[in-house]
């Protein structure tokens, strides 16, 4: 018996429906031609504009500066606001260890449970990290968040400028109904910006990051509640892919949001 012989008696029936399916039976080849070929990772051209921001997810090349941006330091050692306390590492392993959290992140991205780590630059410059997640967006169309930036750009305003941007994002373009953020009492930077942006309370919860007792305020905000501090920003790379992607629905502009 020839090879192409065996293959097709051991052949079921649900693998023709399969290869009819995938156009594998049509063409004769696997992986079956597509045409056009579909973007495997839809996320490289969605970039945000605001003022001198520009937002983009990670890549390999802006994690790297990143890195050297939290080298000159995030926050005072005497305070930790965050959950994970990750910027107490061992300084020669930090930057590996930054690398390896965006790079799982990336691996274990899916339309069910994503995180889309937007790397800030002001004239070009890395300074900072804006992040957005949502689990089961397509059903619960809801979204949070998380930042920081290198101390030297901190009370500048740009905190409030990129988290306003990933809100228009997801408000106006993903569809998303309501946006979280949490920080720890006495974290006045980020308090002050959830409540310039609309963001109500939504009760506390307590945490231990470094084996000590603080109350986490928890903040929420209604698409219809956001006040954003300028205009919108320009969203390029919003594609029917990158819709499905991040389980969102396609078409959804801003402009039919607003
Ligand atoms: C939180 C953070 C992202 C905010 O960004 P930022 O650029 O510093 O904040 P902005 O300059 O946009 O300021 C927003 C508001 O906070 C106020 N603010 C900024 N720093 C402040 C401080 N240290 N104390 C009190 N208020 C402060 C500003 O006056 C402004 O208020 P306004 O809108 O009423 O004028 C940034 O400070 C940061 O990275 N901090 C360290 C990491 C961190 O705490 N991340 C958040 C974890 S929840």
């Amino acid at each position: 018996m020839t090879e192409a012989a065996m293959t097709e008696a051991v052949m079921t029936e649900a693998d023709e429906d399969e290869a009819a399916r995938t156009g594998a039976a049509a063409s004769g080849w696997v992986p079956a031609p597509i045409d056009p070929v579909p973007d495997p990772w839809p996320l490289h051209g969605l970039v945000l504009r605001t003022g001198r921001l520009e937002l983009r997810p990670d890549d390999d090349a802006s994690a790297r500066e990143l890195v050297t941006v939290l080298h000159d330091g995030v926050h005072r050692a005497s305070v930790m606001p965050f959950r994970e306390p990750w910027t107490e590492a061992d300084p020669r392993y930090l930057g590996r260890g930054v690398l390896q959290y965006l790079w799982r992140e990336r691996m274990s991205l899916s339309p069910e449970d994503w995180s889309v780590h937007f790397v800030v630059r002001l004239d070009g410059r890395v300074i900072g990290l804006q992040s957005v997640t949502a689990t089961r967006f397509a059903v619960l169309r809801e979204v949070c968040t998380g930042s920081y930036l290198g101390r030297h750009f901190q009370g500048q305003g740009h905190g409030t400028a990129m988290r306003a941007a990933v809100l228009a994002f997801a408000f106006g373009y993903l569809g998303a109904t309501t946006a979280r953020s949490e920080y720890f009492a006495g974290n006045a930077a980020s308090a002050a910006v959830s409540a310039r942006l609309g963001y109500r309370t939504d009760g506390t919860r307590l945490l231990a990051p470094r084996g000590e007792r603080v109350v986490e305020q928890r903040m929420v905000l209604d698409a219809a509640g956001f006040t954003p501090p300028g205009p919108a920003p320009e969203v390029e790379g919003w594609t029917p892919e990158l819709a499905g992607l991040l389980g969102a629905e396609w078409p959804l502009t801003s402009t039919e949001q607003h």
